[in-house]
């Protein structure tokens, strides 16, 4: 390599050059794009990071030998040219930025030959995503996976700059740790030291960020590798980044005023969007009564209305039934909806029965007027009449009900106003709606273990007013916690952390912790805090999410340079992978499998 680059100095990249360079020798390096022969001159399209320019070979420029290089030259090549900027002699091209300009080459280096990839490098790739994740790094030589990832890597420069500008320090917490799972089931990694114990990756820096604050480094950030073993989704991979930050001395105001700043620095810088602040605050009870989620898409209306009072009494099972179950009935219309042919309906309810749904009751309002209804039998004329009235519907629109517990209402509808959304092509992919979510309920009930769970994680502070109720009714207590929304998707959350153990004992009794049990997994926090803790609180982003919304990427794969696929393997180097019989005998372990060709 050293030989073929001697003499050699890249001055430009590909994508810097420009009319104002016309005139100027340059070197430049890179990939074959594209070579084409025209019998007497060729042209070669060359690729680095930055972009695409053209360079023009003739004979008389490069000499014999630099022309036959030139013939040579195939996709994906190596190669260095110098030569001078000149004006484009033929037709201009809108495409590239440096459609303007082309090289003359003087002299061309082949520096490295490629086989022909087994897809084509070029941008919106149709080639499936499998393929591209087996040859990722192909795959991450088109340009829009260049731009993503360095895109990302401006938006961490300038989280960091932003942050230490604000007098936060940047300190790293252990990846290899304690296994203390609370939500999803934790990474382990066996110790060679210690036969049969085993180390915990982290899901997140929490415990470590909060023994920080009673350390007194009273503000702390971290650009956090956190790994997580649950299932995926298009916004979930079993390792991910967060931007993870603590703050001691404050209160949720405080932390939300200084997200806001950094959110709109890093929109402005990322992409030039104007993020207005404050950003809107929404409680998580409206959030629910209104969108049916706690990460509403506030981009597009068709909200949720409660219609339990309207159908209270009426002769239709299945809202009376819900409604004597503790249950509600709500609904949602789908403006202009109401030609929605009958296949397309029994499609929602499917979809709807995907979410827990028992059924979907619909009612679609015919042009003249009248009504044509899964339920409309059971009802008098004067109450169908009510409940559309309340449901604002008009000629033309479908109303689609669920009756059930609130919380399976609210996921049914939720997920359904987001389809019908998608449907009817109801969403402006040109607004950024942030949304910060408040006062989330302390705890939820959890049917499976027959006990509360922590709703955030068991650090979480209860707002002071509810704190009487932790005693007498758990499940109503909220909290003081906070997680801010993009476009109906969660990008971070947080929340004061409680920092008396009273209180904290508190919550490990109301979640059915032993306080031994407690001790013997948190113990070190809760000593910790016997040596005098300040009031902290925190939040963490999903770095990949941020990226993924704010380039409009599909998914979190397409920002993230070596991403995993839906079960957890990487199609690049198939981890993971069986290990030498050596290497399980040093760890003393053994394996049980229970499927034996595996
Ligand atoms: P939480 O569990 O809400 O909070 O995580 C914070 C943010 O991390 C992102 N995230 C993920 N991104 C990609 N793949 C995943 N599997 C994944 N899981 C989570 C989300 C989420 O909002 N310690 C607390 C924060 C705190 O209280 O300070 C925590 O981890 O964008
Ligand atoms: P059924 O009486 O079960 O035939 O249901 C009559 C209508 O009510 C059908 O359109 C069902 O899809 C709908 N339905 C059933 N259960 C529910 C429910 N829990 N919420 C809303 N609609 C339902």
């Amino acid at each position: 390599m050293a030989e073929a680059m001697k003499g050699l100095k890249r001055t430009h990249r590909c994508g810097e050059l420009a009319i104002a360079n016309v005139g100027e020798t340059v070197t430049v390096m890179g990939w074959v794009q594209k070579q084409r022969n025209k019998g007497g001159i060729i042209f070669v399209d060359l690729r680095d990071r930055s972009g695409i320019l053209q360079i023009i070979f003739e004979e008389s420029d490069v000499k014999a030998e630099g022309f036959a290089k030139a013939e040579k030259l195939r996709s994906e090549f190596v190669v260095a040219v110098v030569g001078t900027v000149e004006k484009r002699a033929g037709a201009v091209n809108e495409k590239l930025a440096t459609g303007e300009i082309e090289i003359r080459a003087k002299e061309v280096r082949i520096l490295s030959e490629a086989e022909t990839p087994p897809f084509p490098i070029e941008e919106d790739s149709k080639t499936k995503e499998e393929l591209r994740l087996k040859y990722r790094y192909l795959d991450l030589r088109r340009p829009d996976l260049q731009r993503n990832l360095m895109l990302r890597s401006r938006i961490t420069t300038c989280i960091r700059a932003f942050l230490a500008e604000e007098g936060f320090l940047e300190i790293e917490t252990p990846i290899l740790g304690k296994s203390t799972p609370e939500g999803a089931r934790d990474y382990l990694v066996p110790s060679r030291v210690h036969p049969g114990t085993f180390y915990g990756l982290p899901q997140s820096p929490q415990l470590f960020k909060q023994l920080l604050m009673c350390s007194g480094y009273d503000r702390y950030f971290q650009i956090a590798k956190c790994f997580r073993d649950e299932d995926l989704r298009a916004d979930r991979q079993p390792e991910f980044t967060q931007v993870d930050m603590e703050l001691s001395f404050v209160d949720v105001d405080d932390v939300i005023e200084v997200n806001e700043r950094l959110l709109q620095k890093v929109c402005k810088e990322a992409i030039g969007l104007d993020v207005p602040l404050p950003i809107p605050r929404m409680k998580w009870q409206e959030a629910m009564e209104r969108f049916g989620s706690d990460k509403p898409d506030t981009r597009f209306g068709m909200e949720l209305v409660n219609v339990s009072d309207v159908v209270y009494g009426c002769g239709f099972g299945v809202f009376t039934g819900a409604l004597e179950n503790g249950g509600s009935v709500q609904g949602i219309n789908a403006k202009g909806q109401g030609e929605m042919p009958r296949k397309k309906i029994d499609a929602l309810v499917e979809f709807a029965k995907g979410f827990g749904a028992k059924g979907l009751a619909y009612l679609s309002i015919q042009q003249d007027g009248s009504y044509k209804s899964s339920f409309a039998k059971f009802m008098t004329e004067v109450q169908l009449d009510e409940l559309v009235k309340e449901m604002e519907g008009q000629p033309g629109d479908l109303l689609l009900f669920a009756a059930d517990k609130n919380k399976v209402v609210w996921d049914v509808l939720g997920n359904l106003r987001l389809e019908l959304a998608k449907q009817m092509d109801l969403i402006d992919e040109n607004k950024f709606n942030f949304l910060w979510i408040t006062e989330f309920p302390l705890l939820e009930w959890n049917e499976e273990a027959g006990r509360y769970v922590a709703m955030h994680h068991p650090f979480t502070m209860p707002m002071d007013e509810d704190l009487p109720l932790l005693d007498t009714d758990p499940g109503k207590v909220r909290a003081k916690a906070y997680d801010i929304v993009l476009n109906g998707t969660e990008l971070g959350g947080g929340s004061v952390r409680i920092f008396q153990n009273h209180v904290q004992e508190k919550m490990f009794e109301v979640l059915g912790f032993e306080m031994e049990d407690a001790y013997e997994r948190f113990g070190f926090l809760l000593n910790a805090f016997k040596y005098g803790v300040p009031p902290h609180a925190g939040l963490a982003y999903g770095l990949d999410r941020l990226v993924m919304l704010l380039v409009k990427a599909e998914s979190i794969r397409e920002v993230i340079a070596f991403p995993k696929v839906k079960d957890a393997s990487c199609l690049m180097t198939d981890a993971p992978n069986v290990v030498d019989q050596v290497q399980l005998d040093e760890l003393e372990l053994a394996l049980n499998l229970k499927n034996k060709d595996e």
